[in-house]
């Protein structure tokens, strides 16, 4: 016999996004279900560095994504806080800030101009000399042309992170279901009336919400047309850890042009990140692993006496735009919390704030209203198909 369930929402995907909104919701009285395929930490969760890190990472011709990452880390100490007293659970979070260091003449060029548009925006920012970089950081490459320090930037651990998001969930009510695929809709009409998973289960709920990171383009069990457009961006990590206990040789977040280094208080350092249009691969390449440590090396030459933990590939979910997808989705019952590509792990408290707003009928925060999906319907049909061409599902039909 079928097993049913009721629920105010059902959040399919189990990610740090979806478990953020669902101990949202819960704090607010809704009956909520997190559903995952996998054990947390799970998709690009599991492999994401947990650089919050608005200021380093800022691009040219990306005001509103800005604006969100912004507002998204001034709420991070206040929900860590919060999360931590819930739970006595740790999320890792650590306000060290980040070095940007120009490795030769054309990155110094480069990273100038970013530090230019830095200062013209008021963000925090300050171009030092590279005498001054390596009092911050001694063990910087003896040879570099300066860099940019942003004293405010942190990061966090994503692996506690969303342990710690499961016991709050838990703790306001909330459950999450492990081993659970969702494999079908539940329609009333034309409405989302819930979700069906593989062991025949049906999980019936006013509000469906697609959490599920770089696959909504492969849920099937949605009609075409409400299929969010976003793609599979793969991305390849390296840990390394201090031998016998030491401490990783760097106290910040450090970058390059081409690599970033996140150091963790237990010790690891975590090398990122390839960004390769490769479909759902998530193989670890040699290539990969040459490229992030010969970059790594270049930037903290000690990174050759760490040990070697392992190395992962994830899938970020990217859209056209590179805005995330934060709100209704294309057909009623339906609200996407999906397409946060580099900066999903950044982004979970504003976009937890935003959909539990959203689920109790009120009207999310101006900056979250610029992820609005609603944004992409003027897109046309081939750009959809562009953007999902790397989707089996989509590539067969
Ligand atoms: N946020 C860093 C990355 O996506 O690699």
């Amino acid at each position: 016999m079928t097993e049913k369930h009721s629920y105010d929402v059902v959040f399919v995907g189990g990610g740090v996004i979806g478990l953020a909104c669902a101990w949202r919701a819960a704090q607010r009285g809704a009956r909520v279900a997190v559903l995952e395929r996998a054990e947390p930490p799970a998709g690009a969760t599991n492999v994401a560095a947990g650089m919050l890190a608005p200021v380093g990472e800022l691009t040219f011709g990306e005001p509103e994504l800005l604006e969100l990452t912004l507002a998204s880390s001034r709420l991070y100490p206040e929900f860590v806080a919060e999360l931590e007293a819930a739970t006595g659970e740790s999320a890792g979070y650590a306000r060290q800030g980040s070095l940007h260091v120009a490795l030769d003449r054309d990155e110094a060029a480069q990273l100038r101009r970013v530090h230019d548009l830095q200062r013209s925006l008021g963000l925090e920012a300050e171009w030092l000399a590279p005498r001054q970089c390596r009092r911050l950081e001694p063990g910087l490459t003896p040879s570099f042309n300066g860099g940019v320090h942003a004293p405010g930037e942190a990061s966090i651990d994503p692996r506690a992170l969303v342990g710690a998001l499961a016991a709050a969930l838990s703790a306001a009510g909330g459950e999450l279901r492990t081993g659970s695929e969702v494999v079908d809709g539940i329609f009333d009409g034309e409405r989302l009336a819930g979700v069906r998973t593989a062991a025949g289960e049906e999980l019936h709920a006013a509000t469906v919400v697609l959490a599920n990171g770089a696959w909504p383009g492969q849920t099937a069990w949605l009609p075409e047309h409400a299929r969010p457009p976003v793609r599979p961006v793969k991305g390849e990590v390296l840990e390394l850890r201090g031998r016998d206990g030491a401490p990783p040789p760097a106290e910040r977040i450090l970058a390059s042009e081409r690599v970033y280094l996140v150091p963790r208080e237990d010790g690891r350092l975590i090398v990122g990140a390839t960004v390769e249009e490769q479909g759902f691969d998530t193989t670890v390449t040699a290539g990969g692993i040459l490229e992030l440590l010969r970059e790594a090396y270049r930037l903290l030459p000690d990174v050759a006496e760490m040990e070697m933990v392992g190395s992962l590939a994830g899938l970020r979910p990217g859209t056209p735009d590179n805005l995330p997808l934060i709100g209704p989705g294309a057909i009623d019952g339906l609200v996407l919390a999906t397409g946060h590509f580099r900066n999903g792990i950044l982004l979970a408290p504003l976009t937890a704030d935003a959909v539990s707003t959203l689920l109790a009928g009120e009207t999310p925060s101006p900056a979250a209203a610029l992820a609005n999906p609603a944004r992409l319907s003027f897109s046309t049909d081939s750009e959809r198909k562009l953007n999902r061409a790397s989707d089996p599902a989509i590539v067969a039909r």
